[in-house]
């Protein structure tokens, strides 16, 4: 008898961003830290960040961008919220519940996945494989960090980095290859090397620091730039082995925002023609778990990303963690 595939696969049917409204720029920068607009752009390609005020939170922005791609997708059946993030309201519990009850979602499903700058990823292999199981047949998955309020105010090499923002994605149920069909997918980790980035304190293995560097974020920056190029270069060749294409099949790609040199060498080491990446982060800095989202709308709304583009996503994070996964792009207007 013959036998065929009727496993459904997660199709991308809506997309929203959303960034706080307080914009900092280098020059602002400069003038509190031992920086400068010159260096900040040359090493990074960042010329402003989005940073959130004080007492605005992750859930917030969350909830900003879940209502956007919710509209783009129209009557969207929505069965879970999927959130990935580093930065949730509190250490307990996860802040996906909440984004439900703020959107108004009911009692749906809703947790938090934390890969950190991967957790965009993450969380779409997470979402797709709810939809492959038949646990949900529609998923909000959002990627929002306030990762600013990680930071230590006074530390050069970690705050003009950073950014804050969400962006997010609806979801459904669908056949491979329709237009928006999501994966193969290729993950990895390495927890040996999670000092590289990382904040030491505030979790249980040192609840609180008499330090208070230990509550902030720091990163090993040269060390943690060779493993993201490597890593997303290894990650990127698997996945599209996976999906059967090669790198002349790749129309856009949209790496992890964390420097523009990362993507760009990256780029280089896949073969990829500089003009197929997708960059936005002179605009939003490093926005951790929102940043792919964030560029995928940038792109829809500009008309970078046209329907059946063949696209690449690939990130690299703290833990370390990284992956890839591949689409194509659907009909989809950001909402
Ligand atoms: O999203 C998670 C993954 N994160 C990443 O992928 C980040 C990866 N790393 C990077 O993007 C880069 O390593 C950074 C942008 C963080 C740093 O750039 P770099 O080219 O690796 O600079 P560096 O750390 O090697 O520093 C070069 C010089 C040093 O001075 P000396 O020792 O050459 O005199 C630093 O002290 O630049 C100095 N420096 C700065 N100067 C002005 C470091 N930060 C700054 C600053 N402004 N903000």
């Amino acid at each position: 008898m013959p036998t065929h595939d009727t496993r459904k696969v997660a199709v991308l049917a809506g997309i929203g961003a959303w960034l706080p409204p307080r914009v900092v720029d280098n020059d602002e920068l400069s003038r509190r830290l031992d920086t400068s607009d010159e260096w900040i752009r040359t090493r990074t390609g960042i010329g402003e960040r989005h940073v959130v005020d004080p007492g605005m939170s992750t859930v917030d922005m969350a909830v900003e961008a879940g209502a956007r791609a919710l509209r783009s997708a129209g009557s969207a059946e929505i069965d879970a919220v999927v959130l990935a993030t580093a930065t949730p309201d509190q250490v307990c519990p996860a802040s996906a519940p909440q984004v439900a009850s703020g959107l108004g979602l009911g009692s749906v499903a809703a947790f938090d996945v934390n890969a950190v700058c991967s957790g965009f990823v993450y969380a779409l292999a997470t979402a797709a494989g709810l939809i492959a199981a038949d646990v949900a047949r529609g998923v909000l998955l959002i990627g929002a960090d306030a990762f600013t309020t990680l930071l230590d105010p006074a530390d050069r090499s970690t705050v003009p980095i950073f950014g804050d923002g969400a962006g997010a994605v609806v979801l459904h149920a669908g056949e491979a290859g329709q237009d928006g069909a999501v994966g193969p997918f290729d993950l990895h980790s390495d927890g040996e090397l999670s000092e590289l980035l990382i904040v030491p304190a505030g979790g249980s293995r040192m609840k609180r620091s008499t330090n208070p560097a230990d509550h902030c974020f720091s990163m090993r920056g040269p060390a943690v730039f060779r493993h993201a190029t490597a890593r997303m270069a290894e990650s990127s060749r698997a996945v599209l082995d996976r999906a059967g294409w090669t790198i002349a099949d790749v129309d856009r790609f949209i790496g992890h925002q964390a420097n523009i040199r990362i993507l760009q060498a990256t780029a280089k080491q896949l073969g990829l023609p500089a003009d197929s990446l997708v960059v936005n982060i002179e605009r939003t800095g490093n926005t951790s778990a929102a940043s792919i989202p964030l560029a995928m709308a940038d792109a829809a709304a500009d008309g970078t990303l046209q329907q059946g583009d063949r696209v690449l996503l690939s990130a690299f994070g703290a833990g370390l963690t990284w992956g890839s996964t591949v689409l194509r792009w659907p009909d989809v207007i950001p909402g």
